[in-house]
């Protein structure tokens, strides 16, 4: 049986950076999905606020044009699209100044007695400045504040922007996006190991051989180059979405689904990771950079062309072993990789189980491979359990490897929700289980800062890579030193 969709109360959602690229492609189209499926309240109002000066008209057009470039035609063909754009209204704020807080405090007050939330979808040193300002002009008192990446470049910058916004609104009214922890298939990953009864006496270093991470971007940083050159891929996708995926695969089984029940079980994992640093840098990390290729069956430029620079020594593709230093995972290496223009888009988890002790069928067989779950966030959500079985017909007994293959979007023929279509929800009805707590934040950093260091002290530039590949050579050689591979596509 299906349990009902938790109902979220009246709300005000003023979200700062409005006519950017974050709410353009993703906050619109998603509070519309949601409206479409009748989840918002009548009296939810949305007020866009950016810098820019535009009049409620102005912006309804702005969102408009959102929904027909992000939502197939077919689902803005009904009434929804003019209700959907009544709830938007459009107020000029300074963030770094005071003019149009006197007006935004007033719409806010206006809309009546809702929940007020506060998306900061804006450059990060604004967070700071438009905190304070919700404070002073009396906004923050029962207001939720909505952050995002990136939170920091480091440790010591993590925490001064966590101490801007905690001077404001208590850690109870911050909700730290990871994008990542409201996919589908991530949370998913928790109604497996702890909905099912079969997977957790396993979880362990006694059945577990090795686990891989892998997220997987076919395109290149295109237009984003500017801030992506200041990040790389370890800031820009380890420290937060993969560590994150991680945490859940790692974490003790929580004693709820509590924010802080999980958070807490999440905090262990990230405190458990092995240092990475001069010493063992060399052996377990690869960074990579790269070059023109081929994507889609196009010649696509390298980073440096799309950067336009020749010196950068940023890194797009990193490959990790990690390691945890606690009881249940010690001796079970963590092998994660992410990167841009690699061979294609996908994001898996892989659990490698150990292989049987023993075989019973001689070697007439062939090998018996050990079992496998890859848990696919994307494309294609969906599990994949691989055993060995009887291959059929007589002649005696052969075995093959096959998967137990439950597809969602087979299984379920449902949309698959965007993750920020979840977050923003669970934003108004309070729940802070999929957002991320300021000390994983910080031991997140602590972690990777000693990694960016040894990478610095080394002086090396990354690997490069050909666009379209699986990223640098040095990166297959890290695991399959290991006497272990890396496993493309749900094999
Ligand atoms: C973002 C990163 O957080 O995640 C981007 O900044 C990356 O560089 C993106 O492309 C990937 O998200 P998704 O949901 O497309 O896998």
């Amino acid at each position: 049986m299906t349990s009902r969709v938790i109902p979220v109360a009246p709300f005000t959602l003023t979200v700062f950076g409005a006519t950017g690229d974050l709410s353009r492609r993703k906050l619109i189209p998603a509070l519309f999905h949601r409206d479409l499926d009748g989840q918002l309240p009548d009296e939810a109002t949305i007020i866009g606020v950016s810098r820019r000066p535009m009049s409620d008209e102005e912006f309804r057009s702005f969102a408009r044009q959102a929904l027909n470039d992000h939502i197939p035609a077919s689902e803005l063909q009904g009434p929804e699209v003019e209700r959907f754009l009544t709830r938007l209204s459009y107020v000029a704020v300074d963030a770094d100044a005071d003019s149009g807080w006197s007006e935004l405090a007033s719409r806010v007050v206006a809309a009546g007695d809702r929940i007020p939330v506060y998306y900061l979808a804006t450059a990060p040193h604004l967070f700071g400045p438009i905190c304070d300002r919700l404070g002073k002009y009396g906004l923050a008192e029962q207001g939720r504040v909505v952050i995002e990446k990136p939170i920091g470049k480091d440790l010591k910058s993590a925490i001064a922007l966590n101490e801007q916004v905690g001077r404001i609104f208590p850690e109870e009214r911050v909700y730290r996006i990871d994008h990542y922890l409201g996919k589908e298939t991530v949370q998913n990953l928790m109604a497996l190991r702890f909905a099912n009864a079969l997977f957790e006496p396993l979880w362990n270093n006694a059945h577990i051989d090795h686990v891989q991470i892998t997220v997987a971007e076919a395109l290149g940083v295109e237009e984003r180059a500017g801030y992506y050159d200041t990040a790389g891929a370890m800031r820009d996708m380890v420290q937060n979405h993969i560590l994150q995926l991680l945490c859940l695969v790692a974490m003790e089984p929580p004693s709820s689904l509590d924010a802080d029940a999980v958070r807490d079980e999440k905090l262990k994992v990230l405190r458990a990771l092995k240092p990475i640093d001069d010493h063992n840098m060399a052996s377990v990390t690869v960074r990579g950079q790269y070059r023109a290729g081929a994507s889609a069956g196009g010649a696509v430029p390298g980073y440096l062309e799309e950067l336009g620079s020749s010196t950068s020594q940023t890194e797009t593709f990193v490959a990790v072993k990690a390691e945890l230093e606690n009881w249940r995972w010690a001796g079970v290496p963590f092998y994660l990789r992410t990167g841009k223009r690699l061979a294609s888009r996908v994001s898996e988890i892989v659990v490698g189980f150990r292989p049987v002790p023993h075989s019973v069928f001689g070697d007439t067989v062939g090998a018996i491979e050990p079992n496998r779950l890859v848990i696919r966030l994307q494309p294609d959500e969906g599990v994949k359990l691989w055993l060995m079985i009887k291959d059929p017909g007589p002649g005696g007994i052969r075995l093959t490897h096959v998967p137990l293959d439950m597809s969602f979007a087979k299984a379920f023929k449902v949309r698959n929700p965007d993750a920020y279509e979840r977050l923003i929800l669970d934003v108004v009805r309070g729940n802070q289980t999929l957002f991320m707590r300021r000390d994983e934040v910080e031991a997140a950093w602590k972690w990777v800062d000693p990694i960016l260091e040894s990478w610095r002290n080394a002086k090396e530039p990354p690997r490069p890579y050909t666009a379209g590949t699986w990223g640098p050579s040095a990166a297959i050689a890290l695991i399959e030193r290991d006497g272990r591979t890396w496993l493309e596509d749900g094999a």
